[in-house]
């Protein structure tokens, strides 16, 4: 089964209705790149959904997508048509060649069930990073962030379309189980299902720890995108490599653990769109 059976052009509905903004998440992506690399020209997305932030990629530079849903994969194939798209198990991942920018956005990183399963998808994601180059993957909840109280509606309101989704949360050890309803009227008639997506709760030290152990420098910034944090690795550079990594440049402190906001670097949002704990989903 793919991870991921939800309608894809219901899953971009439901997330314009919870305010999420692909653009601005691109932004702040692009500008932990460029704290590394002055000028990357190539991003590969993976597990990118229907292609929402490759949409803004795409804009600066030459991306590719991937992901294992055919169906989401053919909705980012209509939105961006200069990117190129490959069918794909994050996991396995082999394209045969490497880009300056690699990311794994909106939590995707959890579909994989155990910390064996994490270190091997991170270095499949490290072996398509340049040297000199930059990967950035979005976790979920941490085990001590989680809380099964997630109960929360979403509804499409459009003139030939009305859907609402509710969403139950609930645990089964260290994994985080989510249990989508759905309800989609058309004037068509009606149809209801359910989707139920289990995410792993992985501790911030084994994500960084996944990191180190595919080779690359790490940073955590706490707050990230969507509540979440983000965790930005560094291939370092040979000579074989093109890039040329930026000098001088304030970082964040390797490996600083998750909800330490001491060494901030500004990236967070302006208190007009910010978005508080209490928005986080999926
Ligand atoms: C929450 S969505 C995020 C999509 C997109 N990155 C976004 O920000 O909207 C999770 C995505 O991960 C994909 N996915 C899950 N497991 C995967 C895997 N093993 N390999 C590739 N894609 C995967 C799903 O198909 C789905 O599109």
């Amino acid at each position: 089964m793919s991870p991921s059976r939800l309608s894809a052009e219901l899953y971009d509905g439901f997330y314009d209705a919870l305010d999420k903004d692909y653009r601005w998440e691109a932004g702040v992506v692009l500008r932990h790149v460029r704290r590394h690399l002055r000028r990357p020209r190539t991003l590969l997305d993976v597990a990118c959904g229907t292609g929402r932030h490759l949409e803004v990629f795409a804009e600066t530079l030459d991306c590719t997508g991937v992901d294992l849903d055919a169906e989401a994969l053919a909705v980012a194939r209509r939105r961006c048509p200069g990117v190129r798209f490959e069918h794909a198990d994050l996991e396995a991942l082999d394209l045969g060649r490497r880009f300056d920018v690699v990311t794994c956005l909106f939590s995707s990183i959890a579909y994989m069930p155990t910390v064996a399963r994490l270190r091997s998808a991170v270095r499949a994601l490290a072996r398509h990073v340049e040297p000199g180059g930059v990967l950035v993957v979005e976790p979920w909840y941490t085990p001590d962030d989680w809380d099964d109280d997630q109960l929360n509606v979403l509804v499409v309101d459009e003139p030939d379309r009305k859907a609402v989704r509710t969403s139950r949360g609930s645990h089964r050890g260290l994994t985080s189980v989510l249990d989508f309803d759905f309800l989609v009227t058309t004037a068509a008639g009606s149809r209801r299902f359910h989707e139920r997506h289990e995410l792993r709760l992985f501790r911030t030290d084994q994500l960084v720890g996944a990191f180190e152990a595919a080779g690359l420098g790490v940073e955590v910034d706490p707050e990230g995108l969507f509540g979440h944090g983000l965790v930005v690795g560094t291939a370092s550079s040979s000579r074989n490599g093109h890039l040329r990594p930026v000098r001088g440049q304030e970082t964040l402190a390797p490996g600083r653990k998750h909800g330490d906001r001491s060494t901030r670097t500004g990236l967070q949002r302006g208190t007009d769109g910010g978005r508080g704990r209490g928005s986080r989903s999926v």
